[in-house]
C-alpha cells in the first residue's frame, strides 16, 4: 500500500538523506529557514536539467524570500556531480549552490509518495514525478504541487505563491488569479465588516453583485 499522502498544513517528516553536499538531516539543513523540496525522475534528462538551472539563476530570489531550495533525482550522490556540470554548462552558471538529494533507492521517493506509475525508467521502474513541496519554518507543508515528468515546472509562479503564502500568513487577505505582487487582494470572507476600517485604513471596494451579496471586496495589497 502506498503512504498516505501528505495535505496542506500536515507536519513535513524529518529524514535524513545523502546529497552531492555530504549527509544531511533534513530539519537541521532547513534550520530557521522555509525551503522547497523538487523531485526529479532522473539524471542526466533534458527537462530536468533547465529547471535545476532556473533555479540556480533564482537563488538570489529564493534567498530575499528566506526560502532554501533542495532537489531530489533518483541517482546516486556521484551521478549528480557530474550531471551538475552540465547544468552549469546549460544555465551559464559559475557555480551551482544548493543540494540535490541522491535517492537512487527510491526510498524518499516512496516514503513522500512522488513515484508516477505511468513513467517508467529502462527497467520498467516508476520515475518519481515532478513533486513540489513548500515547507514553512514550523516544518509544515505550506504548498504541494504534482507535475508529469514531460512537464517542466514554472519557478516564476512558484515564487508568485511563495509571496502569496507569507502575504496571507499575517494579513487579512488572500490574493486573487493572477495576482502578482504589489497587485489587489480581496479581503477575506471571514473579516466582519464592522472591523474593516480598522483592518484597512487604505479602503475597500465592494464590488456589487447579482446575488447582492457583499463577499468581492477589494483592497490594496497592505504593506509589512
Ligand atoms: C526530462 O527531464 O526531460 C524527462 C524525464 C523523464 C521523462 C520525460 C522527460
Amino acid at each position: 500500500m502506498s503512504p498516505k499522502a501528505l495535505n496542506i498544513g500536515d507536519p513535513f517528516p524529518n529524514f535524513e538523506a545523502q546529497t552531492n553536499l555530504g549527509k544531511i538531516d533534513f530539519y537541521d539543513w532547513m534550520a530557521d529557514s522555509w525551503a522547497i523540496l523538487f523531485s526529479h525522475p532522473a539524471d542526466f534528462t533534458p527537462v530536468c536539467t533547465t529547471e535545476l538551472a532556473r533555479v540556480a539563476q533564482l537563488i538570489p530570489e529564493f534567498q530575499k524570500r528566506g526560502i532554501k531550495p533542495i532537489a531530489l533525482s533518483c541517482d546516486t550522490a556521484e551521478s549528480h556531480n557530474a550531471w551538475i556540470e552540465d547544468i552549469k554548462s546549460y544555465g551559464k552558471l559559475a557555480s551551482f549552490d544548493y543540494p540535490i538529494i541522491a535517492d537512487d533507492k527510491r526510498e524518499l521517493a516512496v516514503k513522500l509518495n512522488m513515484l508516477d506509475k505511468d513513467e517508467l525508467n529502462a527497467a520498467g521502474i516508476p520515475l518519481t514525478c515532478r513533486a513540489v513541496f513548500v515547507i514553512d519554518d514550523k516544518k509544515k507543508l505550506r504548498l504541494s504541487i504534482l507535475y508529469p515528468a514531460t512537464t517542466g515546472r514554472n519557478f516564476d509562479e512558484i515564487l508568485r505563491v511563495v509571496d502569496s503564502l507569507k502575504l496571507t500568513q499575517t494579513k487579512s487577505v488572500a490574493t486573487p488569479a493572477d495576482w502578482q505582487p504589489g497587485g489587489q487582494c480581496m479581503v477575506l470572507p471571514t473579516v466582519q465588516a464592522a472591523d474593516v476600517p480598522q483592518l484597512f485604513p487604505n479602503g475597500v471596494e465592494t464590488i456589487q453583485v447579482p446575488s447582492g451579496k457583499s463577499y468581492l471586496r477589494i483592497t490594496a495589497q497592505p504593506q509589512n
